[in-house]
């Protein structure tokens, strides 16, 4: 068997915690007398913190000082972390499970490649820590998706080259970030929305061991 490094963004893909960075993000703008709404939020999928608030603000045409920048970043990941410190097990997306099980059986390097600072400490929560060789996270890298670090940096990790490597993403800007690092873009979820991934699934119960099979298989 051949090994390709499978590497999986979090929020949106292995759990269902894009809804939560949803509500926060929504709690913010409307506080700051912006209108958010689930199309809006689509921008923001993938995309780091600070550059979600500050397209947040490009939105309302707002300017905040440093001070009230930084105090809302925390209060917005204090609100998002009061949703995730509920999580458990429950909140892993369906069929996630499956699908690290069969890679492991078939012995197929794994990693996380997210924007999340607070990766670890989720995957911890919903126990699937130990199920990735190499977790890159928003601590590790300096350039927020679309720029293909996170999955650079994923892909050396595993000692697997690029081109043999599957993301799998929910945003737009991490597909974008896969094809631009040159892999097999995965998209999980409105296939209108991830036009420019290779594949687009709505969910992992509509991937097939056979279909990950043809993938590690594939020239
Ligand atoms: C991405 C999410 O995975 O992580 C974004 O799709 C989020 O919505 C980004 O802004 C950063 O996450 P965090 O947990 O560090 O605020
Ligand atoms: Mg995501």
């Amino acid at each position: 068997m051949h090994r390709r490094g499978f590497i999986f963004d979090l929020d949106g893909v292995i759990v269902d915690t894009a809804k939560y960075h949803y509500f926060a993000w929504k709690k913010l703008a409307n506080g700051l007398g912006i209108g958010f709404n689930e199309e809006d939020n689509e921008h923001l999928k993938g995309v780091s913190r600070v550059r979600s608030l500050e397209i947040i603000l490009e939105w309302g045409k707002a300017s905040l000082s440093k001070e009230k920048f930084q105090e809302l970043l925390v209060a917005k990941n204090e609100d998002y972390l009061s949703y995730v410190n509920q999580m458990n097990e429950d909140e892993i997306l369906p069929d996630v499970p499956r699908v690290l099980s069969f890679l492991k059986r078939n012995k197929q390097p794994m990693a996380l490649g997210s924007a999340s600072k607070n990766a670890t400490s989720i995957l911890k929560r919903v126990r699937l820590l130990n199920e990735f060789q190499a977790i890159v996270d928003g601590n590790k890298v300096t350039k927020a998706k679309p720029d293909p670090e996170v999955f650079l940096i994923a892909a050396e990790a595993l000692r697997i080259e690029p081109k043999d490597c599957i993301v799998f993403e929910d945003s737009l800007a991490g597909i974008q970030a896969a094809n631009t690092a040159g892999m097999l873009s995965i998209g999980i979820g409105d296939a209108a929305i991830l036009s420019e991934a290779d594949y687009v699934f709505k969910d992992f119960t509509e991937i097939s061991n056979d279909f990950l099979t043809t993938i590690i298989q594939s020239s």
